[in-house]
């Protein structure tokens, strides 16, 4: 079924003969939605703005849809919904398994590049934003339709193994390996790291491993599996899935010929013995290959490109890191303009920092940088604490069950949440609040709609919505909003969309739950009023889906 905003820009586009650029109205006193093309058509076509709504309007026949139609401000044009549509529209939502959510058309094929955690050292909470956001955005992207690629470009290469080798040739503690192989590799590097006496040895194995030295590329391939099985641990815990794992070293071969092709058609020029892409207007170039011979991560990131294109032909790439990598895509992507004459839509999705309470990036007690395994084991324990509170009678197992679900919900709903490209300060008594803009509050609020159920004897039969009270009627059209807030979602990428969505959603069943009595009125409307109920359950489950958080039955 097509979303509200889509059937009233087909009207609107048909009178105009144009975009119609319909909007919510930032203001409900003005209507539900607006159309704001007309004052860009008419500067165009050198005519009065308000004169064209006023005659778009007259042509407009949407009277099965909303009252007639106002014109405002500069030339807007306001719609105000009807509650027969609106009842109508919810009736048919409830009744998709889809929730009224349209399939995107034309279908994309996207590329999403994230999490790219680097090898031999333990994943830290600034990787978990690009792997809860990135996450996020590709099941959002694939619950519309896409066709979406979720690659995890690793750091499996590059100098750190040249220490890492030395440390593990010489300096190994097996049995720390077996337990804590990720803490094992770390002291290996700092251990080698630290002592400039071992720089010229670590250099050498590294060079063996460039060349292709059997044992080492064999302890090398062990490194990269053992972290592999370290992080495949987090992601399940996390709920997340990679359809691809091309780290950098698969492109490794590919440089030597992405930085001869590049300077054979005059793209890369040497520049103090190094090659370089210069770029006009901008004194930094990307430095694909420095004087001594190594390639960089620009250049790495130059072969992959071309390889995702070759092989998927996608029409969009989303990159998720943090914002301190913003210079190098810029770059990557301007060079990218140059060497091919077509290039998909390449973003960068970047994201802030996470700060402690003291405003400085997060720590351990310790002072380390706090490892995200630990953390979400905090996040499942303090949880448990909560949930143990609530419910004692439960068994433990169930408990321990809500507990994962809130956590790591908790975590991660107080990631999306945030407007990303800001740093936020991370609070666990915020985001485990039960009140509030928080994963446990949505998930509460889904428990309860889930008890009128159980009160109720059962789950209403499939049939119509009705709408007679005010609350209602807000309740109905904030439903029929999901669609559009995904495709806002998926346009802008920023789940924060979705989160506040969700958190006015269950606002407004609030308000409706209050003013409206679901199992004490009489039939029809206790039926009509138990299938809004149900509506409102199923969007803010599919809604927490989409964020990678699971609903739970009990509380
Ligand atoms: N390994 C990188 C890091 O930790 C992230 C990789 C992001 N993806 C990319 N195609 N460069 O910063």
């Amino acid at each position: 079924m097509p979303a509200v905003p889509e059937l009233l820009a087909a009207a609107v586009e048909q009178a105009l003969n144009g975009p119609a650029l319909i909007a919510p109205c930032a203001n409900p006193q003005f209507g539900d939605y607006q159309a704001n093309g007309v004052m860009a058509l008419a500067k165009q076509r050198r005519q009065n703005p308000r004169q064209l709504a006023a005659e778009v309007v007259a042509q407009l026949h949407l009277d099965d849809i909303c009252e007639l139609p106002t014109v405002a401000g500069a030339g807007f044009i306001n719609f105000r919904l009807k509650p027969e549509f609106v009842a109508r529209q919810v009736t048919a939502a409830a009744q998709d398994e889809r929730l009224g959510v349209p399939l995107a058309k034309p279908v994309k094929t996207v590329v999403v590049d994230f999490c790219g955690v680097n090898v031999a050292k333990p994943m830290h909470v600034g990787h978990i934003r690009s792997t809860i956001i990135g996450d996020c955005l590709s099941r959002v992207l694939r619950f519309l339709g896409h066709r979406v690629i979720t690659d995890n470009h690793i750091g499996d290469w590059g100098t750190q193994f040249g220490m890492l080798l030395l440390g593990w040739k010489q300096y190994r503690d097996d049995g720390a390996l077996a337990t804590d192989p990720i803490g094992e590799l770390l002291r290996l590097y700092k251990f080698v790291h630290e002592k400039p006496e071992l720089r010229d040895a670590a250099k050498a194995e590294l060079v063996k491993l460039q060349q292709g030295d059997p044992e080492n590329r064999a302890i090398w391939e062990r490194i990269i599996a053992l972290s592999q099985q370290e992080f495949e641990k987090i992601y399940r815990r996390l709920g997340v899935t990679f359809d691809y794992t091309l780290g950098e070293s698969f492109y490794n071969p590919m440089l030597p010929s992405v930085v001869a092709e590049l300077q054979q058609r005059g793209l890369a020029v040497e520049s103090d013995g190094a090659r370089c892409i210069f770029f006009e207007g901008q004194s930094a170039p990307l430095i694909i290959q420095k004087a001594d011979g190594a390639f960089l991560y620009g250049t790495t990131d130059l072969a992959t490109l071309k390889y995702r294109m070759d092989r998927w032909h996608p029409d969009e790439i989303i990159y998720v890191t943090d914002g301190r990598q913003q210079l190098h895509f810029q770059q990557v992507f301007a060079a990218a303009r140059k060497w091919f004459p077509v290039v998909p839509d390449l973003r960068h999705v970047w994201f802030g920092a996470i700060l402690g309470e003291d405003g400085k990036p997060l720590k351990t007690r310790s002072g380390d940088l706090l490892k995200l395994d630990e953390l979400l084991n905090e996040a499942e324990e303090r949880a448990l604490a909560i949930v143990t509170a609530k419910n004692p009678e439960l068994p433990a197992e169930t408990r321990r069950h809500i507990a994962r679900a809130v956590g790591i919900g908790a975590v991660k709903y107080a990631d999306l949440s945030q407007n990303r490209t800001t740093d936020y300060v991370f609070s666990w008594d915020k985001m485990l609040a039960m009140t509030g803009n928080t994963a446990p509050y949505l998930q509460y609020a889904y428990v309860r709609i889930q008890s009128i159920f159980r009160k109720a004897g059962g789950e209403p039969s499939a049939g119509d919505i009705t709408i007679e009270h005010p609350a209602e009627f807000n309740l109905a059209k904030h439903l029929l909003r999901f669609p559009e807030t995904l495709q806002a979602v998926a346009d802008d990428d920023k789940p924060n969309w979705l989160t506040a969505y969700l958190y006015n959603l269950t606002g407004k069943f609030s308000t409706f739950y209050e003013n409206c009595p679901v199992l004490s009125s009489a039939e029809p409307t206790r039926s009509a009023r138990l299938r809004l109920c149900r509506l409102t359950a199923a969007v803010i489950r599919q809604g927490l889906y989409l964020l990678g958080i699971e609903t739970i039955p009990a509380m």
